[in-house]
């Protein structure tokens, strides 16, 4: 239960032991990056550029627009002519009780989550995974496994994702396509965790009834994720692996 090496800031990190084969993922990989923020996108792509020496191509897309992202799928079949993997990871959230939370506020966290979650597979398996085959993982939470107060928007949403990973995973499968998702639970160094208040749970020992007794780290969401998208997981699809050190099976509010 030791964790692995990670940096806790948006920075790439300094060193890191493979716990995989290095060429698990043929060699590394080219990545293209994809969010609103052009500006923020182009800096981490060249900080990822200069730590991984491979490609990676900064895109803005909001994914809640399917002609951003048909034209972003376009620009990297284009820039790097292939895709294999897309890990869905675009998500908004925020701590608020049922009865502040505007009509507005739960329709765009449902929008980002999973309407995004949608438009970006769909995207993908339409222009190249459908002839291809491919690999999607979504990123989840366990919000709703046990209702979560304060969560109702990102927790709702991640339950319709969840079952859209087996609807997927039933549907593509026949075409070479695996769908599965990771549900990490409190991850130290992200943004969920400075806004849903990782810290002050940290700092009161709210973490010390997670069995597993700690926050987990990026590096290790990466390996579950870096599992499930590579071929080590070649006959799973639909699973949700949740990686959360047990926290949601002892308690609902951490
Ligand atoms: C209540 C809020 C709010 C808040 C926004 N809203 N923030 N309501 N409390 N803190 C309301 C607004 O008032 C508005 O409703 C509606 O939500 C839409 O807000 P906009 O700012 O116009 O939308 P948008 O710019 O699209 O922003 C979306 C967002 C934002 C979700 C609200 O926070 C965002 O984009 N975040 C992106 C990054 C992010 O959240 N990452 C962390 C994910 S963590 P009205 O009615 O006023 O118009 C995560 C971890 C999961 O997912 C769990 C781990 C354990």
């Amino acid at each position: 239960n030791t964790a692995p090496e990670d940096i806790d800031i948006d920075e790439c990190m300094n060193s890191y032991t493979h716990i995989y084969s290095p060429d698990l993922l043929q060699h590394g990989c080219d990545t293209v990056i994809a969010s609103r923020n052009l500006e923020k996108l182009t800096e981490a792509a060249k900080k990822l550029i200069s730590a991984t020496g491979r490609r990676c191509l900064p895109i803005a897309v909001d994914v809640r627009k399917p002609e951003t992202i048909t034209a972003a799928v376009e620009e990297s079949l284009k820039t790097l002519g292939h895709i294999d993997i897309l890990i869905n990871n675009a998500a908004g959230n925020f701590l608020c009780p049922v009865t502040s939370l505007s009509f507005n506020a739960f329709r765009t966290v449902m929008e980002i989550d999973t309407m995004g979650t949608f438009n970006t597979s769909k995207v993908i398996y339409d222009k190249w995974f459908k002839d291809h085959g491919g690999s999607i993982v979504n990123i989840s939470a366990t919000l709703g496994y046990r209702g979560q107060a304060l969560q109702v928007h990102a927790g709702s949403a991640k339950a319709a994702n969840d079952a859209m990973t087996r609807h997927l995973a039933v549907e593509w499968g026949p075409s070479g396509v695996r769908v599965n998702t990771v549900a990490p639970g409190p991850i130290s160094g992200t943004e969920g965790y400075r806004r849903l208040g990782g810290q002050i749970a940290e700092t009161a020992g709210a973490y010390r009834s997670i069995p597993l007794q700690r926050a987990g780290n990026k590096t290790e969401i990466a390996h579950a994720v870096l599992y499930l998208a590579s071929h080590a997981a070649s006959y799973v699809t639909g699973a949700i692996l949740v990686a959360d050190g047990g926290a949601w099976l002892t308690s609902a509010n951490d």
